[in-house]
């Protein structure tokens, strides 16, 4: 294999059109002539082995100086590669061992990359010289067993970026790679066997900026671990099994990730040092009281969600410390956050979803006047409210969808920067019928799946400056940034007139509201806007709304309701798709598909009752255009055969099956006209009959 593999390594570098111009290899070191010879006997002897041995055609490619080697099955590192190589990828092979050997033609390499070998071996003191030796990359090997031997790797005098991931590596391997690695800043031990971070771990590479212990066994981490390293800003501990930290004491940590452990608890230190913590990520443990954070902290981004949260305080209210004295945890926490010292005036994003909060007092704000973003989405809130001593003035994105929400209050001039607004699967059905109209930059409200009602024009409140209008509806129309309205199962009975005009809509969603009645007028106002409408599951019979007034309409589905036709289209349409599954079409006006055929791109059809023969332009049409039907498996045709009721699949009713009906037809009139012709000519004949009849009597009488 070996022998081959060098000989395979010269015509590959020279002779392989992927590898950049012939003759990287040598141009440094051969004369031209000399290069173009062994060239051209190279490419006659790659052409030969080509044909003979096609997969041992160049093992390494060299672009820009820099070789690819991966994925060759080596069991050696290349020895003939150009001088200055500064990249060396010898990922995904089956090198065993690291010996000097080789490694000393390539001082000039500032990244090597072992990922997924089989290194069990390296040799002491092997990256000592490659003194331009940046990024090292060991991960997926078997590096377990070269600690094992407890061998030091030697040092690593230039090494920045060191990944020891995927080793193997348990609690003190670390060791024999970090004792002398004093330039490193950007460490990942990810996907080892550590179960404890001991006191010295990080004293040899204490220029340590970065570090990541994603998913290891972290039970353990000792005091004072990390107080060697002044300079570290990232710390990925996710996916451990660390159960509490307190008196944090890492001022100098930017970002601290905490996710998939079994964290309770996160208390800072009581201190008035000023910590640099931003990014502090909680997600997936099992928290029960709202962190304590340093005094002064510049904290940014904070994710609590999927931990078990009950409120916002940040240590049991005294009645609860009593319960759970007694092995009891109470059921309904007293949310008076009363230990809320916590100043989080630069926070930004807050994610709480997933957890049990029932109640957040909306005094709470007051500590986190700079939010942009709140998730508390899939909680047990029943109440929500802003009020205007903290009127989250800079919030954008505000989830509060599945909750138990009966009351939301949002107060006059606060959230005056959201945008999105979440409030899906609640239990809203009467609240103050200005909420919406009063949040002039919201762009995306999200109803679905609420109690909640459109007032008409006539039900706007004539006391604008009443604080809390509480009324059974809501208004929707002069939302003047409001761009998308989900409003799907809400139960709701009848669209008003006008009810979103001087609403920007693009996007309007009303379906699942079975029974839904739409004013004729419902939609005026958003004939330039409107781009996508659902009707879906409302029980329409008919659609008494011109859809053809709204140019710039693309999306309509008004599939599962039971419409009997379609209106008319004559005006040019925009349509691209258009949903009619599962209705009671009969079937489409040839005019109308004349107009929407020009845009039509997507077409659902199934699981209507068409009669195909009763129109056969429309079955033309549909056999032969271009658009898509991805349900057309579900469109049938009926027709009677024979007195019996049959349902065929449009794309095989055939022009005879239309005219077998036609010739049947044909047949029985012709049958009528021939009986009835029959029975003149019976009459007739029995009239001449008769005095036949009677003058042979008489003559018989004669
Ligand atoms: C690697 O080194 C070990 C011992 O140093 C030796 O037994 C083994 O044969 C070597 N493997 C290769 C592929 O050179
Ligand atoms: C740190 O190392 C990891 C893994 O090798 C790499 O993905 C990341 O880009 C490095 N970060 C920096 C800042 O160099
Ligand atoms: C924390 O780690 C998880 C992976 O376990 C990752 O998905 C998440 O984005 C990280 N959080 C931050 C803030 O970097
Ligand atoms: C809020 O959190 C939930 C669950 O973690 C997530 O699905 C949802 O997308 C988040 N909301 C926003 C607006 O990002």
């Amino acid at each position: 294999m070996e022998g081959n593999f060098l000989n395979c390594l010269r015509t590959g570098c020279s002779g392989c059109e992927h590898s950049g111009p012939p003759g990287t290899v040598s141009s440094a070191q051969r004369s031209s002539t000399m290069e173009i010879f062994l060239w051209l006997i190279l490419t006659a002897a790659n052409a030969v082995t080509a044909t003979q041995h096609p997969v041992q055609l160049s093992p390494c490619q060299v672009v820009h100086m820099n070789a690819y080697c991966n994925d060759m099955n080596l069991r050696a590192i290349p020895g003939e590669l150009p001088s200055g190589i500064h990249m060396l990828d010898l990922s995904h092979n089956l090198l065993q061992n690291l010996t000097q050997e080789f490694m000393s033609f390539y001082s000039t390499v500032h990244h090597l990359n072992f990922h997924a070998n089989k290194i069990q071996f390296i040799q002491p003191g092997i990256f000592k010289d490659m003194t331009n030796l940046q990024v090292l990359d060991l991960s997926r090997n078997n590096l377990d067993i070269f600690a094992g031997s407890k061998t030091e790797v030697g040092p690593l005098t230039t090494v920045k970026n060191l990944d020891l991931s995927s080793n193997g590596l348990y609690t003190g391997m670390t060791d024999y790679f970090l004792r002398e690695a004093p330039t490193l800043l950007n460490l990942s031990l990810n996907g080892n066997s550590i179960t404890k971070i001991s006191k010295d771990t990080f004293s040899g590479s204490t220029a340590l900026r970065k570090i990541d212990l994603h998913n290891n066994v972290i039970l353990e981490i000792e005091d004072g671990a990390f107080d060697s390293l002044p300079d570290l800003s990232e710390l990925d501990l996710s996916m451990n099994s660390i159960t509490c930290i307190t008196d944090f004491n890492l001022s100098q940590l930017k970002l601290l990730n905490l996710s998939k452990n079994s964290m309770e608890s996160f208390q800072a230190m009581d201190s008035d040092l000023e910590y640099e913590l931003q990014y502090l990520d909680l997600r997936e443990n099992k928290v029960h009281y709202f962190p304590a954070f340093p005094r002064r902290n510049k904290l940014m981004y904070l994710d609590l969600s999927r931990n078990l949260l009950r409120g916002i305080n940040t240590i049991p209210p005294a009645e609860e410390l009593d319960l759970m004295k007694d092995g009891r945890f109470p059921t309904h926490a007293q949310s008076d956050h009363r230990n809320v010292q916590n100043d989080l005036s630069r926070l930004l994003y807050l994610d709480m979803s997933y957890n049990q909060i029932k109640n957040i007092p909306s005094s709470f704000f007051n500590y986190t006047r700079s939010l942009e973003m709140l998730n508390l989405s899939n909680n047990c809130l029943m109440a929500f409210s802003v009020n205007y001593v903290s009127p989250l003035n800079f919030l954008k994105v505000l989830d509060l969808s599945f909750n138990a929400l009966q009351n939301l209050s949002f107060a006059e001039n606060t959230l005056q920067s959201l945008e999105e607004l979440y409030l899906t699967a609640n239990v809203l059905s009467v609240i103050d019928s200005t909420t919406f109209y009063r949040l002039p930059n919201v762009r995306d409200l999200h109803l679905q799946h609420n109690f909640l009602k459109i007032c008409g024009a006539g039900q706007w409140p004539l006391q604008r400056s009443h604080r809390s209008y509480s009324t059974d509806c809501v208004i929707l129309s002069s939302i003047h940034r409001l761009k998308s309205l989900y409003l799907s199962e809400n139960s709701m009975e009848f669209v008003p007139q006008c009810a979103f005009h001087g609403s920007p809509l693009t996007i309007l969603d009303l379906s699942q509201n079975p029974g839904l009645m739409l004013h004729k007028n419902a939609f005026t106002g958003l004939e330039p806007s409107l781009t996508c409408l659902s009707l879906r599951g409302n029980d329409l019979h008919t659609l008494n709304i011109d859809l053809s007034v709204f140019s710039n309409l693309r999306n309509v589905d008004l599939s599962d309701n039971k419409l009997t036709s379609l209106p008319l289209w004559n005006k040019e349409s925009a349509i691209q798709s258009l949903n009619l599954q599962n209705n009671r079409l009969v079937t489409l006006e040839y005019n109308t598909l004349l107009v929407l055929e020009r845009t039509l791109k997507t077409l659902y059809l199934g699981s209507n009752p068409l009669s195909c023969c009763s129109n056969l332009r429309f079955l033309h049409m549909v056999q032969t255009s271009n658009m898509d039907i991805p349900d057309i498996a579900l469109v049938t045709c009926q027709y009677t055969q024979d007195s019996e009721h049959v349902e065929i699949n449009i794309t095989n009713v055939a022009q005879e099956h239309c005219e077998m009906i036609d010739r049947k037809s044909l047949g029985i009139i012709i049958i009528i006209i021939t009986s009835l012709v029959l029975i003149v000519i019976l009459v007739l004949l029995s009239k001449l009959c008769h005095p036949q009849r009677h003058r042979l009597r008489s003559s018989f009488k004669a």
